[in-house]
């Protein structure tokens, strides 16, 4: 299940464009809700941060003590059993909203941008993440987050990379969930052209011999060729992302009462597993596993 973690205190904030789907600080309101979805049956949360202060290079990524750095320590402390995967990303520190550092020209630059992507990886496991989850799509991110890990004692921290991460328009409601959305141009330069399978594939095998723990496709829906091929031809977990605008779309037809959100959820969350997928990723989680709990409970009282 992702959280969105907003700095400050006593915050639990709607998020418009994903009803259901809220902001919280890495207080009590935290600890409400990791407390709730652990109940309905859900072992792993993926974290994004709201930062209160942004600049050019993204460094409240890194802050030891930066408000992703903070809900991992306070997650760990009321439960420790539960799983705690950190996005590693620029979009939502810096100023301008792109995943990297920028040249004069305005170009990212690759090969500074994924050094920071180490820093903020180490900083993530020196607070007691599980798992780090890179979504910049920088080339090498991959071997630079496992040396940089390894060389600070991390050695065995997994690497759950966005292995294969399209330029997509699905993003749209988590850009502003998250406030990443780029000043100006877009994500093509570095995010993958959703019409192109093989560079797909190309893409995952580069991130394999990186050292990637676990594989991603994302978004889900529009890429289920794209999780099925890559069931087929690697044999790490696969997770798969049903992203914030496959959820919007969801809640917005049901709340005008144009579709039957339930079984259309659940028919969804099943086209992602038969094509392959061993992990989701989903806004649903939480209502989906609290319906079907107590679905099965009357099952097994008739
Ligand atoms: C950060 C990031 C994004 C998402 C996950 N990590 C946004 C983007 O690439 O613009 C999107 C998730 C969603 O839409 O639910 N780079």
């Amino acid at each position: 299940m992702p959280i969105f973690v907003r700095e400050g205190n006593a915050i639990k904030e709607k998020i418009d464009s994903m009803p259901g789907i809220f902001r919280y600080s890495p207080d009590k309101e935290l600890d409400k809700e990791i407390e709730e979805i652990s109940n309905a049956g859900i072992n792993a949360v993926l974290l994004f941060g709201l930062p209160n202060t942004k600049d050019a290079l993204g460094s409240e990524a890194y802050n030891p003590d930066g408000v992703v750095q903070q809900a991992v320590r306070r997650i760990k402390s009321i439960r420790e059993d539960m799983i705690v995967a950190c996005d590693v990303c620029m979009c939502e520190y810096t100023d301008h909203g792109h995943c990297g550092i920028l040249s004069v020209r305005g170009e990212v630059e690759n090969d500074k941008t994924i050094e920071q992507l180490g820093r903020i990886a180490v900083s993530q496991a020196m607070a007691g993440a599980d798992i780090v989850a890179p979504s910049a799509m920088m080339d090498n991110q991959v071997a630079a987050i496992r040396k940089a890990l390894d060389l600070n004692g991390f050695g065995s921290l997994p690497i759950m990379s966005y292995s294969s991460k399209f330029a997509s328009a699905f993003y749209g409601p988590f850009r502003e969930a998250a406030g990443s959305t780029p000043k100006f141009g877009d994500r093509y330069s570095y995010q993958m052209d959703p019409r192109n399978l093989r560079e797909a594939l190309r893409e995952t095998k580069l991130d394999v011999e990186q050292g990637a723990d676990i594989l991603m496709v994302k978004p889900a829906l529009s890429y289920l060729d794209v999780l099925s091929a890559l069931r087929r031809e690697f044999t790490l977990p696969v997770a798969a992302y049903n992203v914030s605008g496959e959820y919007s779309m969801i809640k917005a037809a049901s709340i005008n009462g144009w579709i039957d959100e339930e079984r259309i959820v659940d028919e969804i969350l099943n086209s992602i597993r038969r094509a392959g997928a061993d992990i989701i990723i989903t806004y649903f989680a939480k209502e989906y596993l609290t319906r079907t709990a107590k679905r099965n409970k009357k099952d097994q009282k008739l």
